[in-house]
């Protein structure tokens, strides 16, 4: 229901929208499949990240059905440097269960939607909305803080009184028949203006917003408790062998499942950096390695842990008792016997990879990062033997 005294209010909203919206890719033609991809990406990067990534997808997927039919991965493939690879998971799921039972395709009615893998209350209505223009709120953090401080809401807003406010207003006040374009013009104001650091002044519905008229904008929205963040060591060793770069799988359940990674783990108490990643090949591959070169540290983000990874070049100790086999290359086109057998306790599936192997397979965020920073002196280390390389 539409309160008539907040009429003037949307339609500042929808006037503002109508001239300053961003062509984003999936304007236009509001595909369902398009919002779907879109809206989970954006749930995971910034818009100008989230419309490369966006772009790719759709020309490595261009419909539900090629992500229904794809491999598991390809799928992870295309979302690797996003993160919360559950999501990716959860778009393939989704896409499978739409094949099967919405006969391809993608639903229109809120609760339907609500129930496919990886779509909650936000994402759900922000589909219905925006891809069949249903009267439904879509509440994302933009649209809290914008209505929190419209509202002048003084208590915090992840709590459940705020919440219910925000949910039944942001629902009431949607005009008819403009379900889409509300919800996004809401989107878009608390993305360009009222943000973070808001522009009160460019605000088309400035003089509609309580805590801009009672002077306490940065005062609102009130948070809650802070996120406490962890600081991790972490070590990581590419063992490198006759121009080859020993490569794991990890297991399919846990952390990153099914990503290919580099061996390491957390550094434990007592024990330098170098003596960590021996520690490391010892447990998860029985490879006795010397430590050949340092890189330096690598530092990205993840979830709620901030962590430095301590990065080495290594080679095979010359006393190892490593197994030399014909089979050891399951996947590499060189059938030289010398590479050596791994036994694997932290891994289903092994390669000794090549720089290209390395670039088509998917990688957790930091060891791409770590390839990325360092890539011209791995490669150096690829081509020359680790033994030789030096700082
Ligand atoms: N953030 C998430 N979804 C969005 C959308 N559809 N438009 C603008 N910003 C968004």
């Amino acid at each position: 229901m539409l309160y008539p005294e907040h009429i003037p209010f949307t339609e500042a909203l929808l006037q503002w929208f109508h001239t300053t919206a961003r062509p984003l890719p999936w304007r236009g033609h509001y595909d369902p499949y398009a919002v779907w991809i879109s809206e989970i990406m954006l749930q995971q990067t910034q818009m100008e990240r989230g419309v490369l990534y966006y772009k790719r997808w759709m020309e490595k997927f261009p419909t539900l059905a090629h992500v229904a039919n794809a491999h598991d991965e390809e799928i992870l493939k295309a979302w690797e440097g996003l993160g919360y690879y559950s999501r990716a998971r959860n778009l393939h799921k989704a896409a499978q269960r739409v094949m099967h039972e919405h006969a391809g395709v993608f639903p229109e009615n809120y609760e339907d939607i609500r129930s496919l893998p990886g779509i909650g209350d936000y994402t759900a209505g922000a589909i219905a909305s925006i891809a069949y223009n249903v009267p439904v709120a879509a509440v994302d953090a933009n649209v809290r803080r914008v209505f929190a401080r419209i509202f002048d809401i003084d208590t915090p807003i992840a709590g459940s009184a705020a919440d219910d406010f925000i949910r039944h207003m942001a629902e009431a006040l949607i005009p008819e028949g403009k379900a889409r374009l509300f919800n996004q013009a809401l989107m878009e104001l608390g993305a360009l203006i009222c943000n973070k650091a808001p522009r009160c002044l460019h605000c088309p519905v400035n003089s509609f917003c309580r805590a801009y008229s009672l002077g306490i904008v940065a005062e609102r929205p009130i948070l809650g408790k802070k996120t406490e963040y962890t600081a991790l060591e972490i070590i990581s060793g590419v063992l490198v062998h006759q121009g080859r770069i020993f490569i794991q799988k990890r297991p399919e359940s846990g952390v990153w499942a099914g990503f290919w990674e580099f061996p390491g783990g957390k550094l434990e108490a007592g024990e330098t950096p170098e003596q960590g990643i021996c520690r490391e090949f010892l447990e998860e591959t029985e490879f006795s390695i010397n430590v050949t070169h340092s890189f330096g540290t690598v530092r990205h983000a993840y979830t709620r842990y901030r962590i430095t990874m301590h990065c080495f070049a290594c080679c095979l100790s010359p006393c190892a008792n490593v197994r030399p086999a014909r089979e050891s290359l399951p996947l590499a086109d060189s059938l030289d016997p010398t590479f050596p057998i791994p036994t694997l306790h932290a891994a289903t599936e092994y390669r000794w990879a090549t720089f290209s192997d390395l670039d088509a397979l998917t990688f957790p965020a930091g060891h791409r990062k770590f390839m990325e920073m360092y890539r011209s002196q791995l490669e150096q280390i690829m081509q020359e033997g680790c033994s030789e390389a030096a700082g």
